[in-house]
């Protein structure tokens, strides 16, 4: 094991269980790219205000490219008994460069480089997360455009309410999306902030360059103050939170396929490619992915939890607990990006039966209400309206029929008003093409929601393309 970079105040080398206790590199090594960005941004700055001179600045910033590309191509190997990844590539930048190598962490220190860090990383994983999230929403519009005319039940406490069509209902998936979209816009502005130069805590007596960096590494805007540029991991937290709300989403959806697929409903199967069987019942076919996106938004909401709880009791500035960021964070990106990325073609691949959707919907009285509004139409009060209807369907249980079935004697003898139009008014087709409010679930309601939806997804485009930044001017 190679000496400690900070052997110089101790008198023994640290115990190897300690070591390893301490050691971050098996989690942050991943940010290795990121950290070696923030040293070129670093270097070329140092060079540029005099610190370093020119040609010891121009070499960090060639022998950093090069290491990059070498960690890259599997030429250099993450030392996994370095202490974490800013040691690592630090110690091999020196090894190289001798002397120069050992002038780039001037002005600079672990607890600004590592916030820096993340935030670097996690910048690119959310342009991740957030076109993946778009994939969500324009499949989600492409099946409601098929399905917009598709009849099933609404549910309110599961049970049958109102008649809606399978567009309607996957236009409310995506309006949340699209919230979880505009969310994660949200924390980047936020996140994008650059906190190098704030020293260990308390800045640095070089005359430093802090927007020079900024804007080197594309970042919204300089940290106002050093003690918080290393304290805070609010970003980590807010977008812990925005996957969590995601997971949420998808878990809501989750438990509606899986319910879906069952022989209780049937209103869709998954692809065979999508779906797992039993090993001891041959019948089955499983809905796993949706079960275990269902079971990942825990873990998420988990690492929300840690991420919070882990903060709560720290004085400022940094502390070493703060090392605990990482995993969490990394967990909740991982895990949201898997979901997505299988729960989408899950969703392209399904076979939705629209027969099943709408004989369930037939059932239940779904309708009871439409039926009140029709004695309201021809002038009754909605309250005596809505009491007639109810013995009218308690009259269609005793006689095991639905109220398309039930005789006009049977309407009439309850009131006068009724008449043989009652049949038209209260058919499927009748509820859900008049149920035309904006946002309603009839067709025209549903096309024009994912117009609008395709439109908005649309004006996301642009924010993607952020996610470069310079490896030199
Ligand atoms: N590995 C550390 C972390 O992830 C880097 C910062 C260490 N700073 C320090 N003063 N020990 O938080």
């Amino acid at each position: 094991m190679a000496k400690s970079m900070w052997a110089g105040r101790f008198s023994k080398e640290v115990d190897s269980k300690v070591n390893a206790f301490n050691s971050s590199i098996s989690f942050d090594g991943r940010m290795y790219k990121h950290d070696i960005m923030g040293s070129i941004a670093h270097a070329t700055m140092l060079g540029k205000c005099g610190i370093i001179s020119r040609e010891d600045s121009e070499a960090l910033v060639r022998e950093l490219q090069k290491l990059c590309e070498d960690i890259e191509n599997g030429v250099v190997e993450l030392d996994m008994s370095a202490e974490d990844i800013h040691m690592f590539i630090e110690s091999v930048l020196t090894e190289r460069l001798g002397e120069v190598g050992k002038r780039l962490h001037t002005a600079r220190s672990r607890n600004d480089q590592v916030a820096l860090d993340i935030r670097l990383y996690l910048r690119d994983e959310v342009f991740q997360i957030s076109s993946l999230v778009e994939r969500l929403i324009k499949t989600l519009c492409d099946i409601a455009e098929l399905h917009a005319n598709t009849i099933m039940p609404g549910y309110t406490h599961l049970q049958r309410a109102q008649p809606i069509t399978f567009g309607h209902h996957l236009m409310a998936y995506a309006q949340m999306f699209l919230r979880d979209r505009d969310r994660l816009d949200d924390v980047v502005k936020r996140l994008n902030e650059n906190p190098l130069g704030s020293g260990a805590l308390a800045g640095t007596t070089y005359p430093t360059d802090r927007d020079m960096v900024t804007d080197l590494l594309r970042c919204s805007r300089t940290m106002v103050n050093s003690l918080d540029g290393v304290s805070d991991r609010d970003f980590c937290i807010e977008l812990a939170n925005a996957i969590s709300i995601i997971m949420m989403h998808l878990s809501r959806f989750s438990e509606e396929i899986i319910l879906w697929c069952s022989w209780e409903f049937k209103f869709i199967e998954l692809d065979d490619a999508y779906a797992t069987g039993s090993s001891i019942m041959p019948q089955k076919k499983n809905p796993d992915i949706a079960e275990l996106v269902r079971g990942k938004c825990a873990r998420v909401i988990g690492d929300n939890m840690t991420l919070l709880a882990m903060m709560k009791g720290l004085p400022l500035a940094y502390n070493k607990d703060m090392q605990e960021d990482k995993e969490a964070i990394f967990d909740a990106v991982d895990n949201v990006k898997l979901c997505l990325s299988t729960f989408i073609p899950m969703l392209e691949t399904m076979t939705i039966y629209k027969d099943n959707m709408r004989n369930a919907a037939a059932k239940g009285f779904i309708n009871a209400t439409d039926c009140a509004d029709y004695l309201v139409k021809k002038g009754m009060a909605f309250r005596d309206a809505y009491k007639i209807t109810g013995g009218l369907v308690a009259l269609c249980i005793e006689k095991n029929t639905d109220l398309e079935h039930l005789p006009l004697e049977d309407y009439k003898s309850r009131s006068e008003l009724f008449d043989k139009d009652v049949y038209q008014a209260i058919s499927l087709d009748t509820c859900v093409n008049t149920r035309n409010s904006k946002g309603g679930p009839s067709p025209e309601s549903v096309k024009a929601q994912i117009e609008y939806t395709r439109e908005k997804v649309n004006t996301y485009e642009a924010h993607t393309v952020m996610a470069h930044y310079i490896t030199e001017e």
